[in-house]
């Protein structure tokens, strides 16, 4: 599937943000924690959600949809999660702490590598044996067995996975646990924050140490998915490579405020309780030096969008990617089809903006897609970006959401 982009549109107008899929695939994971009802209100429908749902089916959950309200009910009839399903997104790692705590029992196929990176799951595994759990792991498939039992564990990496996993094997687990150098990304927070409606008992929340004392059972909750800080970032910086005018709106402008930053320093930007509005009126003379590094720093989420930016600036950017090994690359290559002027050497990426040409590009991965994307409507004439199957894994509707404020982009 490809996106034909006619670009060099000023966006104008008004755009809504829906719910954060990485929040959406967290909460989802722990909804097997209980035996009661999960519903959950903003659920973006994207296909990393629409596959976390068929996974949590086929293992015997019962999950309907209504509109932008999921509900989970039931238990769990399998503890082996198929491999059709787990390895189509990265997100099904997100049943391993969640089973392992309410069912002492889990076969999970590990999704491998992808564009990005090896993405190995070290840190999960070795968090649960310190828990107590009996982890066998097969290279592709992870078997896990035992009650995890409180203890203290420091992350050797403030990894999102992880923490989200090993949080939820302690709140069912015997006696008290103390997890370290846990990530604090807001879907982070807002997995503890709906653990604590389920009746979990956790301290720090929104730290980087948490304090969980297990407890027998977990009852239902109802939570909003919190707005995608990552969609709403990539709006406006749609806006502010084709030097147009929009307002974000249902988002919420904290979680993206290291981006916010960046944008503030080159166009006028006004930030409210819900809403940011950018005004991209003169191209910036590049974007200074950019370092990815977890919560609340740039995110590495948004390094490929960040990376066209630069690419259609007028001056210099270095970006640094520290979080992925393999996510420079890629795209440094597909925009210089547009005539970019990008040189990566090992994780650092040197760009000298410059006018963007149209061209035929491939996208490799979620955020790299949009990247493009981004590039494509800098760039004067009609490029094609294929590879977008990539992007419905995170976005609604992208082109028409971007149609909708200015873009010309036809789906083929
Ligand atoms: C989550 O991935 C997000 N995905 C990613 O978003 C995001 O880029 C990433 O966090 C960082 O913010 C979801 O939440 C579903 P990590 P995750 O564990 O949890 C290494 C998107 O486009 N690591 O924080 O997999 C890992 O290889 C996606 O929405 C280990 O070495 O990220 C990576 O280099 C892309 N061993 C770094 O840590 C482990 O056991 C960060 O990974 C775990 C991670």
């Amino acid at each position: 599937m490809a996106y034909l982009i006619n670009g060099g549109k000023r966006l104008k107008g008004e755009i809504a943000v829906y719910g954060a899929k990485n929040c959406a695939l967290a909460l989802l994971g722990a909804s097997v924690l209980t035996n009661d009802d999960i519903v959950l209100h903003n659920c973006p429908d994207i296909s990393d959600v629409s596959n976390m749902i068929l996974l949590l089916q086929m293992m015997g959950m019962t999950v309907r949809r209504i509109g932008d309200t999921v509900t989970v009910s039931g238990t769990l009839t399998s503890t082996c999660a198929p491999k059709s399903v787990a390895t189509l997104l990265r997100g099904s790692a997100l049943i391993l702490g969640s089973t392992v705590a309410k069912y002492h029992q889990i076969a999970l196929p590990l999704p491998g590598g992808c564009a990005i990176g090896a993405r190995p799951m070290d840190i999960h595994l070795s968090g649960l044996k310190a828990l107590g759990v009996e982890v066998l792991d097969a290279g592709e498939m992870v078997s896990c067995k035992g009650v995890p039992v409180g203890a203290e564990y420091k992350l050797r990496f403030a990894s999102v996975g992880a923490t989200e996993n090993l949080l939820c094997a302690c709140v069912l687990a015997k006696g008290e646990s103390i997890l370290s150098n846990c990530a604090t990304e807001p879907e982070v927070v807002a997995l503890e924050q709906m653990l604590v409606q389920m009746g979990a008992k956790i301290e720090g929340i929104g730290s980087p140490i948490l304090k969980i004392v297990g407890v027998d059972r977990l009852h239902g909750a109802e939570f909003t998915v919190i707005p995608d800080r990552i969609v709403a970032a990539t709006y406006l910086a749609a806006a502010a490579a084709t030097l147009g005018e929009i307002a974000v709106t249902n988002c919420c402008p904290q979680h993206f405020a290291a981006f916010s930053e960046l944008l503030c320093s080159r166009f006028s930007v006004r930030i409210f309780s819900d809403t940011v509005c950018i005004n991209a009126v003169k191209n910036p003379d590049g974007y200074g030096t950019i370092t990815t590094a977890p919560y609340p720093l740039f995110p590495t989420d948004m390094q490929s969008i960040v990376l066209s930016l630069a690419a259609c600036s007028d001056g210099k950017t270095v970006i640094c990617e520290n979080l992925f090994e393999n996510r420079l690359e890629h795209n440094a290559l597909q925009l210089s089809k547009m005539g970019a002027q990008v040189t990566v050497k090992d994780n650092i990426a040197t760009v000298f903006g410059r006018k963007l040409y149209s061209a035929s590009v491939c996208a490799a991965d979620l955020r790299g897609g949009a990247g493009l994307i981004i590039a494509a409507l800098a760039a004067e004439g009609q490029s094609v970006v294929d590879g977008v199957e990539h992007i419905n894994r995170g976005y609604v509707d992208f082109a028409g959401m971007l149609d909708s404020i200015g873009a010309e982009i036809t789906v083929v």
